[in-house]
């Protein structure tokens, strides 16, 4: 990340001074309920408030999509700055300016001018080659050919690579230096040193990010050389785990967002926004990632995937299922249309028109059907022994959904159509011990709504984290911290991770904690519990619930140790120091 070279203590203390209430306020105007604000999460369409912004926690959340974090998190979201620049934008407001830590050159700075050099780059030469593309007279047959109309390829800016090796090298060769030309991925070195053109005599089709700016290319030949389509490379600034060809341009040409359809080729997205059904999105020549999902899923409640009827658009399909599976939500929907053999989106609109098109779009198959009817597929479930196989592939795909009705939906369904009730196919095949409920992952599956009263106190290493997160000051209370890992309950490590940062240090509030931990494992599962609410805000007796936590927590280790004793007892003795340990943990043990 970017962010090296500005200090961590001027972050922790900028978001000690700066309040999230006024940084989202002054964007989206926010309503006081109760001890929070509300307000219709800019994240996502929806009419009734389901975003929250909690001042004492500096904290926002939304129980519709999901997302949260700190001031610095809103600004990178709300105003797509990276973290730097959002760092820059929060202590601007509050007349504070960024100190940088010295060091020779700094590479942070040195490596931001570079990117925003090769965004510049990647502009023009898409200007360049829309220039081209006026100029070839064969480049717009082809275009016509595949009836695109002048709007739509001016809309997606569609260009030209002419053909020769050196066209946009001695178009650049000025103004950039070799190395940038070939970090763009516009360029590529040869092993003896020369550069030249990636694209020649190519159809160009530029690739946005979510902010508009240029990030590379497809490129597709006019006739029927191979390869079809060339992509350009990863670069610093083109992740296709990441990236979704037409996302940027469906934003801006789809008035009120509430689907995507996602399909699998340039000319598929282009096509049906020529027909009106300008909400299509492409992978980049790659499966769907849960990346791109959870991006969808941030813009819209509805995801359609669009493939093929043939054998590799089947394959795309279970492929882009088993991608989704780790980050459904109950509030979101995925669905599967597959098109008649032989038709691919561009030539299915062409045939049947919008209105029939969106229709089929309203009846595609839910995720569940597709899910069990896939498997249906593949085993056969009037033996005992398909019936075991078809089970156990279910479960390898249910373990990683996280813990939803949609979830509870399709168990009930496969237990009612194999005719094994639902508690022995849970306890044969959802609770095998491939996955440990110990360390900070079992916390992982706590899902977006709000924890209840009941959630939070359901395990005491839970609750003592939502309580110490909602009152950090209480953290002074704690002793003995290394006991908590003795008692291996799930979770244990990720609460003494959490005391030992609190008391290391007592000036940080728990939003600057959690932004030291951002993109780690640790995220998730703390901002999760973050969002739980205490009924009360009495310190006397949060603090003696923490205790109380704590007592358990001990005693639990407390037994665990006895275990080992007894078991160490039997097999190989005690010296005097153990059977001192034995004497006193027997005697308070109840
Ligand atoms: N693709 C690719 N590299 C290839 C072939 C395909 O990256 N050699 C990707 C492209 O993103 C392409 C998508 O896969 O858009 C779908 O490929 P295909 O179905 O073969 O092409 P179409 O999109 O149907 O393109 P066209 O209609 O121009 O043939
Ligand atoms: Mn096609």
């Amino acid at each position: 990340m970017a962010s090296g070279r500005i200090p961590r203590e001027f972050i922790d203390d900028l978001l000690t001074r700066a309040d999230v209430v006024d940084v989202i306020n002054a964007r989206v105007p926010l309503k006081k309920k109760g001890r929070e604000y509300t307000a219709c999460c800019p994240f996502h369409n929806e009419k009734t408030p389901s975003f929250t912004v909690s001042p004492t926690k500096q904290f926002y959340h939304c129980f519709g999509c999901g997302v949260h974090g700190s001031a610095i998190s809103f600004l990178m979201e709300y105003e797509h700055l990276d973290f730097v620049e959002a760092i820059e934008s929060l202590a601007d407001s509050m007349g504070i300016s960024v100190p940088r830590e010295k060091g020779s050159g700094c590479p942070s700075e040195a490596q931001r001018q570079r990117s925003k050099d090769i965004y510049t780059l990647l502009e023009e030469a898409n200007h360049y080659y829309q220039l081209q593309l006026k100029g070839s007279a064969r480049a717009v047959e082809y275009l016509k050919g595949r009836e695109l109309s002048g709007d739509i390829s001016k809309r997606f800016n569609l260009g030209y690579s002419p053909a020769g090796w050196d066209n946009l090298l001695k178009y650049f060769v000025r103004q950039y230096s070799e190395e940038q030309l070939v970090d763009s991925g516009l360029l590529i070195k040869k092993e003896d040193g020369k550069i030249y053109d990636r694209y020649r005599d190519r159809i160009m089709f530029p690739i946005r990010n979510r902010k508009g700016q240029v990030i590379g290319f497809g490129g597709r030949v006019l006739g029927d050389e191979l390869p079809k389509y060339i992509n350009s490379p990863e670069t610093q600034v083109f992740h296709k785990g990441s990236e979704l060809y037409g996302f940027y341009e469906a934003r801006i040409n789809t008035q009120k967002l509430e689907r995507i359809v996602v399909v699998e080729g340039y000319m598929d997205v282009i096509a049906l926004a020529q027909f009106g059904v300008s909400y299509a999105v492409a992978t980049l020549g790659t499966a769907t990632t849960p990346e791109h999902i959870k991006q969808l899923f941030r813009a819209v409640p509805e995801v359609v995937f669009c493939f093929d009827g043939d054998r590799a658009g089947r394959e795309a399909a279970w492929r882009a299922l088993v991608n989704a599976i780790s980050v459904i939500q109950d509030s979101k929907e995925i669905r599967f249309l597959f098109l008649p053999d032989g038709e691919d989106p561009d030539t299915q609109i062409r045939k049947v028109g919008k209105e029939a098109f969106e229709m089929s779009l309203g009846n595609a198959q839910s995720l569940t059907s597709y899910f069990v009817e896939n498997l249906h597929e593949r085993f056969n479930i009037t033996s005992d022994e398909g019936k075991a196989r078809f089970l156990g592939e279910a479960a390898k795909l249910l373990k990683q959904m996280p813990d939803t009705l949609i979830r509870d939906q399709l168990i009930k369904r496969l237990s009612e159509q194999t005719n094994v009730d639902v508690m022995t196919f849970s306890n044969r095949y959802l609770r095998t011990k491939d996955r440990p409920e110990s360390g900070s992952k079992s916390l992982n599956r706590i899902n977006f709504s709000r924890l209840s009263n009941r959630e939070v106190r359901q395990t005491p290493v839970r609750y003592a984290i939502s309580l110490l997160l909602n009152k950090p000051e209480l953290v002074q209370t704690v002793e003995n911290v290394e006991q908590i890992i003795l008692s291996q309950l799930p979770g244990s490590d990720l609460l003494t991770t959490l005391i030992e940062a609190m008391q290391e240090n007592p000036q940080l509030n728990a939003v600057a904690l959690l932004e030291r931990w951002k993109n780690t494992e640790l995220e998730a599962p703390l901002s999760h519990l973050m969002m739980w609410q205490p009924e009360t805000d009495d310190d006397d007796i949060l603090r003696r619930e923490l205790q109380d936590c704590l007592r358990q927590i001990r005693k639990r280790a407390n037994e665990i140790k006895l275990e080992q004793l007894i078991h160490k007892a039997r097999t190989s003795g005690l010296n005097e120091q153990e059977k001192g340990e034995y004497a006193f943990l027997s005697q308070n043990h109840d």
